[in-house]
């Protein structure tokens, strides 16, 4: 995901449009320990939506301390284009006057990828990405796809395999020369992402 190319050979999901019933939920937020339920859903994001989104996607990178020139790199490859919006299963969690995170796939089934995944930085580790994570393996289970598969950023790893994730290689970032980025993959065939925890 960190180069964020998206590829003109991965051919967008229609159904994605057409065959979503998990277009907006009401989501219970896990803090301190408690749950708590906010006024917030999971619904599609709009094509007007790119801009606000991009620069969503680049502060929440700089989560992990990233300088400047990093970052600026980054850029572009993080900007998200409104036609991938309209074309793809982009969702956002709305919490009312605020998004505070959202995430893109794309792919052709069987196969999907993780193209972003994002959570406003002072949102962190308070069960944002558990929520969309649910929310995209349930809807690629949907679509159809078996496997889903994300570049990740060397800080997130940690998320993804508490999500059921497994690492399948190192690839490099397109984003970063000569950076190398691992590969994870949701095999959503298998028990480990059904768990429940997830
Ligand atoms: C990665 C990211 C989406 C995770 O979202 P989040 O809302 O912080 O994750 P959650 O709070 O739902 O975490 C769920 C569980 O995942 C694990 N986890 C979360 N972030 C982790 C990390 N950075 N490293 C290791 N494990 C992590 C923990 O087990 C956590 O449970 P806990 O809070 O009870 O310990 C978020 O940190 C983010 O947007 N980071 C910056 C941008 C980025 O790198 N995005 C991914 C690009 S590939």
């Amino acid at each position: 995901m960190e180069s964020l190319a998206h590829s003109p050979s991965i051919v967008a999901s229609d159904a994605s449009r057409t065959g979503d019933t998990l277009q907006s939920s009401t989501v219970p937020l896990v803090r301190a320990g408690s749950m708590i339920v906010l006024q917030a859903q999971i619904r599609r994001a709009l094509p007007s939506e790119a801009a606000s989104l991009s620069a969503l996607a680049l502060r929440s990178k700089a989560l992990w301390g990233y300088d400047a020139a990093f970052i600026e790199a980054c850029r572009a490859p993080l900007t998200v284009d409104p036609e991938a919006i309209a074309k793809w299963p982009f969702y956002v969690l709305d919490e009312g006057d605020t998004i505070t995170g959202f995430y893109g796939l794309s792919g052709q089934p069987p196969r999907g990828e993780i193209e972003f995944l994002f959570v406003e930085p002072d949102s962190v580790r308070s069960g944002r990405g558990r929520q969309l994570a649910r929310h995209f393996l349930a809807l690629a289970r949907k679509l159809g796809f078996e496997e889903l598969d994300v570049s990740a950023d060397p800080f997130a790893e940690g998320f993804y395999v508490a999500m059921g994730a497994t690492r399948i290689t190192k690839v490099p970032s397109d984003a970063i020369p000569n950076r190398l980025i691992p590969r994870l993959r949701f095999s959503l065939l298998t028990d480990r992402v059904r768990a429940p925890s997830v």
